[in-house]
C-alpha cells in the first residue's frame, strides 16, 4: 500500500479517477427547497431527485460506473436461458470467492428472502452482528427474531474502535446455549455494518465466529453487500493483513462463509444481487425459488447488461485504489466536522458520513424522530439528501409502540467516486452552519404511517413552524444566496 504525502501539507483526499461523462445539478433557492420537503411529507426519500442538490441518500444502485464496465454492458449476450453474460458472472464469482454455485436475484433483498424462506422458521433465532432493515423485515416475515450481538462498542457513537462491526464470540456462545442450535436458522455476519454507521468487523473476528459455528454445526451466512469498505478497512486497520494483497483478503473472508449473498448495488457498482455457496445441498435447497420469484437461474431478473457491468466491477473492487476513494472522502468529512464539533460518528466508517442525531439536536425526544427531523432540515438548509437511520426506520412493536431506536442517525450516503471534494466541503459548510443554528430545528409527527418498512413510504409534518423560523435565519445570515 503506497501512501501519498503532500508537499505543502494539508493532505486531501485525491482522486485517482477522473471524470468524463457528468450530470447537471440544481440547487434551488431556500423557499423551493422548503416547499419541496414538505411536498415530500418531510421523508427524504420522497424527494424528487431534480429538487436536489447532493443527493447523499444512499450508495445503492447510484455509485459512479467506469468506463470499462459501461463497455462491457454493449457485449452482453441477451438469452433467457444459458445466457454467456452469466457465465462470466459465475466465474469472476468463482475467481474471487472460490465458490461454485451462482443464485442470481435482482437486488439485496430478493437474496434475503430467499435466504430466509429456506432457512428461518417460526421461533427461530437469527443471531447478527447489527441487522440491516430489509434483512430483519425478512426474516420477521418468516416468524423469526434476530438477536444483535456485539460488543458495547459498537452502539458507543464516538470511538476509536477500528472494528466496531465484529460480533462477540462469548455473547453467540451464551445465545448457542440459551437458544439451542435448533433454534438458530444461521448466524449473519454484515460486512461494513451499515446501520451503525458503515463500521467494518476485523478477519480475526470473523474466523473466530466461524469456528463458533463449525463447532455448532450452524451455517454462516455473510452479507457482502459493503464488502469492499469492508476489505479496506482489514487492509488499513489490521496490522496482519497490511502487506496482503486485497483478493487474498476478499479470499480469506469468502473461506469463512457457507453462503454469501450481496447487493450488486453497492458491491460491484451496477444493480443486481446474487446468492453463492459452494455447498451442493444449501444451494439445491434456494435454487428452487429462483425462477419463482425472481426469473430463469442464468438472470435472476437482472438485465444482462447489468450481469456484465457487475463482472467488471467485482473486478475493479480487487483494486485498491477503487476501494479507498470512499472511505477516504467520508474519513475526511468525519474530520472536518468532528474538529468543529458536530457529533459524528466515529472512526469514519464506509458507505457515509453519519451525523449523531441523538446529540446534534438533543432537544428533540425520540418520539418525534431526531434524525428525521434533521434530515428534513439539512434538505433545507443545503439542498443535501441524506437518509434517516434511527427509530423512524425501525417499524412499530406488534402492540403498536414505537421502538427506539439505539441510534438517531442521519447517514449522508457518499457515493463511490461521485462527488468531488468541493461538493464535500459544501456539505460540511451548511452541516457546521446547521450546527450553529440547531436549536431551532423541531420534532416531525406522522400524518401517514405504513405498517411495514414505513421510512419509505411515510408522510410527516413539523410539530411547529421551526422550519419557516430556519428559512428567515438563513436568509438573515446568508442573504440571496443559494
Ligand atoms: N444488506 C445491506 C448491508 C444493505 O446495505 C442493503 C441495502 C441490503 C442488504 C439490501 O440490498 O437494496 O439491493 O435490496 N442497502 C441500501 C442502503 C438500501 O441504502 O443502504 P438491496
Amino acid at each position: 500500500m503506497r501512501e501519498l504525502k503532500f508537499y505543502t501539507g494539508n493532505a486531501v483526499p485525491l482522486e485517482m479517477h477522473k471524470v468524463r461523462v457528468v450530470q447537471k445539478l440544481n440547487l434551488l433557492p431556500i423557499d423551493d427547497r422548503l416547499k419541496a420537503i414538505k411536498e415530500a411529507g418531510n421523508n427524504t426519500f420522497l424527494l424528487r431527485n431534480k429538487d436536489t442538490f447532493l443527493d447523499m441518500l444512499t450508495d445503492s444502485g447510484v455509485n459512479a460506473m467506469s468506463d470499462l464496465q459501461l463497455s462491457a454492458m454493449m457485449v452482453a449476450d441477451d438469452s433467457y436461458a444459458g445466457s454467456a453474460t452469466f457465465s462470466k458472472l459465475e466465474n469472476k464469482l468463482e475467481e474471487i470467492f472460490g465458490t461454485k454455485y451462482v443464485l442470481p436475484a435482482h437486488q439485496g433483498r430478493a437474496c434475503e428472502h430467499i435466504i430466509s424462506r429456506v432457512f428461518v422458521k417460526k421461533g427461530d433465532i437469527v443471531p447478527t452482528n447489527y441487522h440491516f432493515t430489509t434483512t430483519k423485515a425478512h426474516i420477521c416475515l418468516q416468524g423469526g427474531t434476530v438477536l444483535e450481538i456485539h460488543y458495547p462498542e459498537a452502539l458507543i457513537v464516538e470511538s476509536n474502535n477500528p472494528f466496531k462491526g465484529n460480533m462477540s464470540p462469548e455473547l453467540l456462545k451464551k445465545a448457542i446455549a440459551e437458544y439451542g442450535v435448533e433454534r438458530i436458522s444461521f448466524v449473519r455476519l454484515e460486512a461494513g455494518t451499515n446501520l451503525i454507521g458503515g463500521q467494518p468487523f476485523s478477519l480475526a473476528n470473523l474466523k473466530e465466529i466461524y469456528n463458533i459455528c463449525k463447532q455448532h454445526n450452524l451455517l454462516l451466512v455473510l452479507d457482502a453487500s459493503l464488502l469492499a469498505d469492508n476489505l479496506y478497512f482489514i487492509k488499513v486497520r489490521e496490522p496482519a493483513y497490511q502487506n496482503v494483497d486485497i483478493r487474498k483478503i476478499a479470499r480469506e473472508i469468502a473461506d469463512q462463509a457457507d453462503i454469501i449473498y450481496f447487493s450488486a448495488r453497492k458491491l460491484g457498482h451496477a444493480r443486481g444481487g446474487g446468492i453463492c455457496t459452494s455447498n451442493h445441498e444449501l444451494y439445491m435447497k434456494m435454487r428452487e425459488l429462483v425462477p419463482l420469484f425472481e426469473g430463469f437461474l442464468t438472470y435472476g431478473g437482472m438485465s444482462v447488461r447489468e450481469m456484465e457491468a457487475i463482472t467488471v466491477g467485482l473486478d475493479e473492487t480487487m483494486d485498491y485504489d477503487m476501494i479507498s476513494q470512499g472511505p477516504l472522502f467520508i474519513e475526511y468529512m468525519v474530520n472536518e466536522l468532528k474538529q468543529r464539533g458536530v457529533p459524528v460518528v466515529t472512526p469514519a466508517g464506509g458507505l457515509g458520513c453519519h451525523l449523531n442525531a441523538m446529540e446534534f439536536v438533543s432537544h428533540i425526544p425520540q418520539s418525534e424522530y431526531p434524525a428525521g427531523a434533521l434530515g428534513a432540515a439539512l434538505f433545507i438548509a443545503g439542498g443535501i439528501r441524506g437518509m434517516e437511520r434511527g427509530t423512524l426506520s425501525e417499524d412499530r412493536e406488534a402492540d403498536g409502540s414505537e421502538h427506539y431506536s439505539n441510534m438517531e442517525l442521519l447517514r449522508l450516503a457518499v457515493p463511490r467516486r461521485v462527488f468531488t471534494l468541493s461538493q464535500i466541503k459544501y456539505a460540511i459548510d451548511r452541516i457546521v452552519w446547521l450546527y450553529d443554528n440547531r436549536k431551532l430545528i423541531g420534532g416531525l409527527k406522522f400524518v401517514e404511517e405504513p405498517k411495514v418498512l414505513r421510512f419509505f413510504m411515510g408522510k410527516l409534518a413539523p410539530v411547529s413552524d421551526w422550519q419557516e423560523k430556519l428559512v428567515a435565519k438563513f436568509k438573515a445570515d446568508f442573504g440571496d444566496s443559494l
